[in-house]
């Protein structure tokens, strides 16, 4: 039996494939590579010595995805596949409801027919929008989403519900990822965006490396402890553990799950900065900017629930997440191009 990776080429994707075969899972990928390389997938193989079996496709493509259900004996599968540009999302709405939204109705409609019933979706805190409570556990609302890629995943997580409370033959994890970073400790697997960075710490490697001149902090009048937004960072293997910990939990038809993965700990802007320049030795040029639309001033999470239910908790601290975002981005500059 295998496990279908959809988006497994993508940057959590192509962790979790190199934890599920460091834990005797076969893994079947399936990605469109629109903002991955295949290259990843040889870097997974390299760091396991095991071959990952990769089909280029598309989730709205049905016929596609019956096809590999047809030839490979798929188990469970573990949905990564999405578009997550929050600012492009807000630009190209339809676009973004119609990939991650359809594109999952139609994987779910083909896993369905083929009696594969067994669903890990990659879920966000952005659910829970300006939350209610900090640390936010579980039972904390969702929250109103500040742009449509939140909105994808905040619906496709009451989809997924309705159609595990409609089937309970069906066993669905939703877990709600914090803020990922990181990179596999072997220096030759990490974050690759395309452009200019969105996000904070691929946007401080970049300047680190050369690429780009000075990190924007965006806003120093938060009201957290020092002006800058507070989140929690995760190291993207820790991370990638948490989705083999949670296959066990649907091994044991677990129903519906809802977890948090993150650490528990607010770290702020300045914090990673500064984290950053002492693990690797390296100043990084600063400077304040307007607040971000659609920000938030603290985001981090309770992550009691996956401890007590799944038996996991983050093994990695901020000085590994710099040092090994760090070894990632200095040993390949251009990510896995060439
Ligand atoms: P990523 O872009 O590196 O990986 C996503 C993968 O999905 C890519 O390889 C892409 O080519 C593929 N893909 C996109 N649309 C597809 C389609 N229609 N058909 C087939 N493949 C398609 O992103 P990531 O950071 O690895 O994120 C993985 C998942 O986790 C996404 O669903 C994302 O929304 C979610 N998530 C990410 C973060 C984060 O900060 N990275 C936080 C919370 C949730
Ligand atoms: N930041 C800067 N400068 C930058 C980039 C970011 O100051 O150039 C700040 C932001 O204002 C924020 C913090 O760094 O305070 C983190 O920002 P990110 O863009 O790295 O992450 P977000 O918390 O905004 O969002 C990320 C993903 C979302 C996901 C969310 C889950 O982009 O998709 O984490 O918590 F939903």
């Amino acid at each position: 039996m295998a496990i279908l990776v959809t988006g497994g080429a993508g940057f959590i994707g192509s962790h979790t494939c190199v934890e599920l075969q460091q834990a005797g899972y076969d893994v079947v990928v399936y990605d469109n590579l629109c903002n991955s390389s295949e290259k990843s997938l040889k870097r997974v193989e390299a760091i396991t010595g095991k071959s990952v079996k990769f089909y280029k496709g598309d989730i709205l493509d049905a016929d596609r995805l019956n096809e590999v259900f047809e030839k490979e004996s798929i188990d469970s599968c573990i949905h990564f596949a999405g578009l997550k540009a929050v600012g492009e999302s807000v630009q190209k709405p339809w676009e973004y409801y119609e990939n991650n939204i359809a594109g999952t109705l139609t994987l779910v409609d083909v896993m369905r027919k083929h009696n594969c019933k067994n669903i890990i979706f990659s879920s966000s805190a952005t659910v829970y929008g300006d939350p209610a409570e900090i640390p936010i556990t579980e039972n904390c609302p969702k929250g109103q989403c500040t742009n449509p890629y939140g909105w994808t995943k905040s619906m496709l997580e009451q989809i997924l519900s309705d159609i595990q409370k409609a089937d309970n033959e069906w066993n669905v994890v939703l877990l709600r990822y914090f803020n990922p970073i990181g990179a596999h400790p072997s220096g030759t697997m990490g974050e690759n965006p395309n452009g200019i960075p969105n996000n904070l710490m691929p946007y401080i490697t970049q300047v680190a490396v050369g690429k780009l001149p000075e990190l924007g902090i965006f806003g120093d009048d938060y009201d957290t402890p020092d002006g800058t937004g507070v989140r929690d960072y995760i190291h993207v293997v820790d991370l990638a553990k948490g989705h083999v910990l949670a296959l066990k939990k649907i091994e044991e038809k677990a129903g519906l799950k809802i977890y948090n993965l993150g650490t528990g700990v607010g770290y702020s802007v300045l914090d990673i900065v500064k984290n950053f320049e002492s693990a690797n030795d390296i100043k990084i040029p600063y400077s304040i900017k307007p607040r971000r639309a659609g920000d938030i001033a603290t985001c981090y999470s309770d992550a009691t629930k996956a401890k007590e239910e799944l038996g996991w908790t983050a093994q990695y601290g901020i000085k590994e997440m710099c040092a090994d975002s760090w070894r990632w981005q200095k040993n390949n500059p251009n990510g896995y191009d060439d």
